[in-house]
């Protein structure tokens, strides 16, 4: 087994990471502590209201010990043309951050995509009976179609060996939240890409998984409604409680590195509670 001093510390060092939904909340979180272990990181997000929020995501990256670079990427992943447009603005950066020489990227670096965190994603809390084509549109363009499409327009680029694309979920995929159907079922959903595209890209040595948070502290979590929040944490055995950005981060970020070279196709739960069914 092959070791060097940066391993430890920096075990991502010279990996390129893109994660969706880097403006705030646990995009933020993953970008940041994926850049901590030394992944040059494409911050994704899509309203021009978050620029100065990834703006300050990007400076506290770089004031980083290692400096870790960073890119951003403003691209609305619920069109048609918005992840094709991320992964061509992400490589035109590259390429000029190589071709200047900078430091930032290497000249000879081809743009390879090691790391993809399909984390950006919507909930809509509406009853069945009031479901409407625009709500349907809304969270399954999002949360599906522009998982599907970016993973697809990513996937030339993917390191041959070695590269990850981690899911975002949510426990909420295997659970029967009443008003919250349309979320649910768009993360369940990507509990299926999941195990299907890690079937089909093993054989590249990409693995696939799908990371599904419990309840964590954000603005999405601002509107769920707070019975179903408290029923959550009062089945959580691990201190009956909200999880936290950086719980959920650090498990994202193990399985980017070594730790998750012989995982795929699996949902982890990152929650304090083992799956179950929940219906309230
Ligand atoms: N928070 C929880 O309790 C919880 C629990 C389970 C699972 N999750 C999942 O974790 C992920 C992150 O959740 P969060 O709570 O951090 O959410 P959040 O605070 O609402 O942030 C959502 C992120 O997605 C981005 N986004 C929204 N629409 C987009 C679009 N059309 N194109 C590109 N980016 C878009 C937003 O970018 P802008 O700022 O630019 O709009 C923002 O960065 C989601 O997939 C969510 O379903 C969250």
């Amino acid at each position: 087994m092959s070791t060097s001093s940066s391993e430890f510390s920096l075990p991502l060092e010279g990996k390129l990471a893109i994660v969706t939904g880097a403006s705030r909340g646990i995009g933020e979180g993953i970008a940041l502590e994926l850049a901590r272990r030394g992944a040059s990181v494409a911050l994704a997000y899509n309203s021009t209201g978050s620029e100065p929020k990834v703006r300050a995501l990007a400076e506290r990256i770089r004031a980083l010990p290692h400096a870790a670079p960073t890119f951003t990427v403003q691209a609305d992943i619920s069109t048609t043309e918005g992840p094709v447009h991320l992964i061509r603005n992400l490589q035109a950066q590259f390429r000029a951050a190589a071709h200047t020489g900078d430091g930032v990227v290497h000249p000879q670096k081809p743009f390879v995509v090691d790391i993809l965190v399909n984390n950006a994603g919507c909930e809509r809390v509406v009853p069945l009976g009031q479901i409407d084509v625009a709500d349907y549109n809304e969270v399954y363009d999002i949360n599906v179609r522009g998982v599907i499409l970016l993973t697809q327009a990513a996937l030339p680029y993917l390191a041959s060996k070695g590269a990850r694309v981690i899911n975002i979920g949510s426990v909420g995929a295997r659970a029967g939240f009443k008003e919250l159907s349309l979320y649910c079922s768009s993360k369940a959903a990507l509990e299926g890409l999941t195990r299907c595209w890690a079937a089909e890209l093993g054989k590249d040595g990409v693995t696939v998984n799908c990371v599904s948070p419990g309840p964590v502290q954000s603005a999405m979590l601002e509107k769920i409604p707070a019975e179903i929040v408290e029923m959550q944490k009062a089945q959580t055995p691990v201190q009956n409680r909200l999880g936290t950005v950086d719980e959920v981060a650090r498990v994202v970020a193990g399985l980017a590195g070594r730790d998750g070279d012989w995982i795929s196709g699996q949902v982890v739960s990152a929650s304090g509670v083992s799956f179950r069914n929940v219906f309230l």
